[in-house]
C-alpha cells in the first residue's frame, strides 16, 4: 500500500495522448449519487438513451466526454462499459465512486486511486488458479499508468484544498458481486487476499469487470474510490448516508480538476 504525500503544482496533460481524433473519454459510476452535479457541467449537452441507460454527451472543459452509470454489480458495469466503446466512440474510461475500506490505513473520506483490480469472488479452481481469469492467464488487470497519473494529481489537489486531512492511497482494488458489510465477513476477506498476495485496500462491485472490458480493447482505464464505509456490520448505514451526502462533492471536484488538466493539450 502506498500513502502519497500531497503533489505540487498539478502538470498539464494533453487529453491527445488518451484519445484519438473523435473519440470521448467516459466518465463511469455505478450509482447517480456518485456522478451528481457532473451532468450539469456539461457544454453542448446531449442526452441518448441505450439499453435502459443514459449517456451523456458533452464537453467537459473542453474535452468530449459521455458520462453515465452503469448500475451495480459486474456484470452490468462489463454491459455498460463494452456499450461506451462500442456506441460511443470512447477512447478512454474514468470510474469515480465509492467503496469499502479494506487496507490498514485505509479510512472514510480517503481516496483509493487503483494501480490494478482482481475479481475477490472469482474461483474456478481446481482447474485454473484461486482469481485467475480463464483464458487472460492471469487474475489481476493494471489500469493504465499514464491515465492514472493525471487521476492521481487531480485527488491530490482536490484532497489538499477540499477535502483535508482525508489521504489518497493507491493500490489494488477487489470487485465481487457481494456487498461486504460484516466484521466477521471482512475480516475474512482481507486475510484470505492477504495469504494469496493480493493485498487489496478497497472493495466494491465493479471495477474489475471495466478493467478486464477495456484491457480487451486496448483502452486506457483508471479509477478512484471514495472510501464510504469500512464494510463492517454499518456497513450498509454508512454506506447510504456517505452516498446520499458526500460522494459527489468529491466526484465533481477531483473529475473537475482532472478534466481542467486534460484539457488543456491539443483538443482531439
Ligand atoms: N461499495 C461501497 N462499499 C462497499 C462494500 N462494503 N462492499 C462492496 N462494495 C462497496
Amino acid at each position: 500500500m502506498t500513502v502519497l504525500p500531497h503533489a505540487p503544482p498539478a502538470p498539464r496533460h494533453a487529453p491527445a495522448a488518451f484519445l484519438r481524433p473523435g473519440q470521448r473519454l467516459a466518465i463511469l459510476s455505478a450509482l447517480v449519487d456518485e456522478q451528481r452535479g457532473l451532468i450539469d457541467q456539461l457544454q453542448e449537452r446531449q442526452r441518448i438513451e441505450h439499453a435502459g441507460r443514459h449517456f451523456w454527451l458533452g464537453r467537459f472543459q473542453g474535452v468530449p466526454v459521455v458520462l453515465t452509470v452503469s448500475r451495480i454489480g459486474k456484470v452490468s458495469a462489463s454491459l455498460t462499459a463494452a456499450t461506451l466503446i462500442e456506441r460511443f466512440a470512447v477512447g478512454a474510461i474514468v470510474f469515480t465512486g465509492v467503496a469499502g475500506a479494506l487496507g490498514d490505513g485505509v479510512q472514510v473520506g480517503d481516496v483509493v486511486v487503483a494501480q490494478d483490480f482482481i475479481q475477490h469472488d472469482l474461483d474456478v479452481s481446481p482447474l485454473f488458479a484461486r482469481y485467475e481469469v480463464p483464458a487472460y492467464g492471469r487474475a489481476r488487470f493494471a489500469c493504465d499508468a499514464g491515465l492514472s497519473q493525471a487521476l492521481l494529481q487531480a485527488v491530490q489537489h482536490s484532497l489538499a484544498h477540499d477535502f483535508a486531512p482525508a489521504r489518497v492511497h493507491q493500490g489494488l482494488i477487489a470487485s465481487g458481486d457481494r456487498f461486504v458489510s460484516g466484521q466477521a465477513e471482512v475480516r475474512a476477506l482481507r486475510e484470505r487476499l492477504q495469504q494469496d498476495g493480493h493485498p487489496a485496500l478497497a472493495v466494491e462491485m465493479e471495477g474489475a469487470a471495466v478493467a478486464q472490458v477495456c484491457a480487451d480493447h486496448g483502452l486506457p482505464y483508471a479509477a478512484m474510490r471514495t472510501i464510504s464505509d469500512r464494510a463492517d456490520d454499518s456497513a450498509h448505514r454508512d454506506f447510504a448516508q456517505f452516498v446520499e451526502q458526500v460522494a459527489s462533492r468529491y466526484a465533481q471536484a477531483i473529475i473537475t480538476r482532472l478534466l481542467d488538466s486534460l484539457g488543456q493539450g491539443p483538443r482531439p
